[in-house]
């Protein structure tokens, strides 16, 4: 792919389908367990740490970590935070999180990252949800706020859903079965909830937008062109003609038991 593709964070304001409302709402639980002056949340797989960010100004004495492996997206939060005069009270660091988290910490985000605790993406494995509950249990104390958020199937997914992901109908859990896997990792839920339709659709074509800006502002016989279309034609299909409607994300507010 062409270096000079729009950044993602140019189209999208988080990196998961999720709306300004119920970011507010998880900011909003996360920040409620945050009043102790100096209180720590970290965002494991932060992408530029907007949901830590707006957590952390609707809780103003606490401190933030944000960890992502992304040194981009992980650069345009740490200009964000600065911009919003939070610098002083946040640090996004870029690497692997395992290899960064704190002992304990008084509050987690972890949305759409499991894979950190799982086997990596590439091979094509169902998802660890438990590993990635386990882990961030471990990290927090009886009363502490989580809020996670990741991957599941929104209704029993055909082939041609299953397809443009790993192709295999057990990558991903019903909601239900989540809410139970939260349950056995010693977290009772608080509230759960799932993106709706217009979350994903904005997420999809957001995802994509960067090569419609890139097609738009390059010839046609580019020697990248091609490859752009492809990309874009394969991220369109797989969304529209696949997974779309089958492919969901929870969001669980949790307390630790
Ligand atoms: C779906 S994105 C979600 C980003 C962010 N939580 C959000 O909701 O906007 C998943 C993120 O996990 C990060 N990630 C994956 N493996 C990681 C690892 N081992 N350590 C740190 N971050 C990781 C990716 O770089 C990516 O930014």
């Amino acid at each position: 792919m062409p270096a000079d593709l729009t950044p993602l964070h140019h189209d999208l304001t988080f990196m998961s389908p999720l709306s300004e409302q119920r970011a507010d709402r998880l900011a909003r639980f996360v920040a409620a367990g945050l009043s102790e002056p100096g209180a720590l949340v970290v965002d494991i797989g932060c992408g530029w740490g907007e949901l830590l960010l707006r957590t952390l100004a609707a809780a103003p004495t606490a401190r933030g970590l944000g960890l992502d492996l992304d040194a981009e997206a992980v650069a345009h939060g740490t200009a964000t935070a600065a911009a919003r005069g939070l610098a002083d009270r946040v640090e996004l660091v870029a690497g692997d999180a395992k290899e960064h988290l704190p002992d304990a910490v008084d509050a987690v985000i972890c949305i759409g990252a499991s894979q950190i605790w799982g086997p990596a993406v590439e091979e094509k494995q169902p998802l660890d949800y438990a590993g990635a509950l386990a882990a961030i249990r471990a990290l927090v104390s009886p009363g502490a706020r989580v809020v996670f958020g990741d991957a599941i199937w929104s209704q029993e997914p055909t082939a041609q859903a299953t397809a443009p992901l790993t192709g295999r109908p057990d990558e991903f859990v019903p909601l239900a079965r989540l809410v139970e896997l939260a349950v056995d990792a010693r977290f009772a839920p608080v509230r759960v909830h799932e993106a709706n339709q217009d979350e994903w659709d904005e997420f999809e074509t957001g995802f994509s937008a960067a090569y419609a800006h890139w097609l738009a502002t390059h010839p046609t016989d580019h020697p990248d062109a091609q490859a752009v279309r492809d990309r874009a034609r394969a991220q369109r299909e797989g969304y529209f003609s696949g997974y779309r409607g089958y492919f969901g994300m929870a969001y669980l507010e949790l307390l630790a038991v």
